[in-house]
């Protein structure tokens, strides 16, 4: 599956523009200055770039190596310091409660590997770590505007209080959104989003 994103990441510009998500920018304030944040499927670094720009100490994790050169790249041309590590999140050694958040935009996977992704991520987290996460939901395949054509591998807000039955939620919400994210992610989509809190 790399490869996959290998070859959409193949491009000079920036598959998913190089201003960070919506979403994110949004929860950000949540975070507690100077927070140790593990960003997860960064892709070519456009979200772990500004949260580092932010102040914040961000390691990344994505397992395209054109995406981690595209960020390792953006990262250097903003001047700012990314702890990238171009590895797959299944097989990867996660550190244990060594975050003060883990962020996830648009990772997607199979139900069972979801499911071990999302527990690792749990546990990744300091007691009181935020989780931000945004992913497609169902509907999200009456639209055009990107993400995947699997309905098994989009989620709803059930499915992400399921996967997470540790952590509070802060905000949970599925609705309509207008995506303008280079290329990969333009137009009217329909998501998932929330903020949740490790319990101490
Ligand atoms: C839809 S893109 C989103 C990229 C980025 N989060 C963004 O919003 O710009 C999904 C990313 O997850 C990465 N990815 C998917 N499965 C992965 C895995 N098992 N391990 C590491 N990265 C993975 C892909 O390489 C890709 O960059």
């Amino acid at each position: 599956m790399s490869d996959f994103w290998n070859q959409k990441y193949a491009r000079e510009d920036y598959f998913y523009g190089e201003q960070p998500n919506d979403f994110l920018r949004s929860q950000a304030f949540r975070l507690p200055p100077a927070a140790r944040i593990l960003v997860i499927g960064d892709g070519e670094g456009r979200n772990g770039v500004w949260l580092a720009q932010q102040g914040f100490d961000v390691s990344t994790v994505d397992y395209s190596a054109v995406a981690c050169q595209k960020a390792r790249a953006l990262a250097a041309r903003r001047g700012v310091m990314l702890d990238s590590h171009c590895a797959d999140l299944l097989t990867w050694d996660w550190p244990v409660a060594a975050f003060d958040a883990v962020v996830s935009i648009f990772l997607h996977f199979e139900p069972s590997d979801r499911q071990q992704i999302h527990q690792r991520i749990a546990h990744s987290l300091r007691p009181q770590g935020l989780l931000i996460v945004e992913l497609f939901h169902p509907n999200q395949l009456n639209y055009r505007s990107g993400g995947p054509k699997a309905v098994e591998m989009l989620v709803t807000a059930d499915d992400l209080r399921a996967d997470w039955p540790q952590l509070d939620w802060l905000l949970l919400v599925e609705g309509e959104t207008r995506l303008t994210e280079g290329v990969g992610h333009e137009g009217t989509g329909w998501v998932t989003h929330g903020v949740a809190r490790r319990s101490a």
